[in-house]
């Protein structure tokens, strides 16, 4: 069974995205077909970026660095789960994303975002970062409406539909997750 990371992306006082990814565990855990367990980047105890060498060189120099690093490698796919601000994913997650680099490669990824529009500017923008750490992204992915999924845009109340989109996203980040296993170097 591949183990799967739920990221939120969202750290900031007040966010929802602890809610949401909640929630999307909720699901995953009914769904079955993965082991799932959450991370959340505000207790992960990254700082902005402040390794002297870049990721891809693999010199860790930071204790945290080395922390983030067994985190990230212990999941054969994620799901992140991120908010859009100012049309693009947070800040906090692309920093935790640059930390590390072997970590990522040859896994699966898979989105749920949220926001006016349903945050897929957000994922746009972050599948595109995937690009770059050799992360193959999935198709399918979950969109939630300030409007439509939450109450004063605030409370999250997901449509009933949404359910089954984030099933539909797990079937195939499990899927991917496990085909890329023999490009890993475990
Ligand atoms: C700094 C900031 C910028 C935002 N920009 C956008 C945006 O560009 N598009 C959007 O749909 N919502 C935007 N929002 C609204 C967020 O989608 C909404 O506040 C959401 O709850 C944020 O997620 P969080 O509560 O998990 O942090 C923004 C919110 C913040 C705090």
């Amino acid at each position: 069974m591949i183990k799967v990371g739920i990221i939120i992306a969202s750290t900031r006082p007040g966010r929802v995205g602890d809610t949401v990814a909640r929630w999307v565990h909720d699901v995953a855990v009914k769904h079955g077909g993965a082991e799932f367990e959450l991370v959340d980047l505000k207790d992960a105890g990254l700082p902005h970026l402040d390794e002297p060498v870049p990721a891809l060189m693999r010199q860790y120099s930071q204790p945290h660095t080395h922390r983030w690093a067994a985190t990230v490698a212990s999941f054969d796919a994620y799901v992140f789960v991120t908010p859009e601000y100012n049309r693009t994913f947070p800040g906090a997650l692309k920093s935790a994303i640059d930390f590390v680099y072997a970590e990522w490669n040859n896994k699966a990824a898979g989105f749920v975002s949220y926001g006016i529009n349903g945050g897929v500017l957000a994922v746009e923008h972050l599948r595109n970062v995937m690009g770059a750490l050799g992360i193959a992204t999935v198709s399918d992915q979950v969109a939630l409406s300030l409007h439509n999924d939450f109450v004063d845009f605030t409370v999250f109340k997901p449509q009933a539909h949404q359910e089954d989109a984030v099933t539909g996203m797990l079937d195939a980040v499990i899927a991917w997750g496990g085909a890329l296993k023999p490009l890993r170097n475990d």
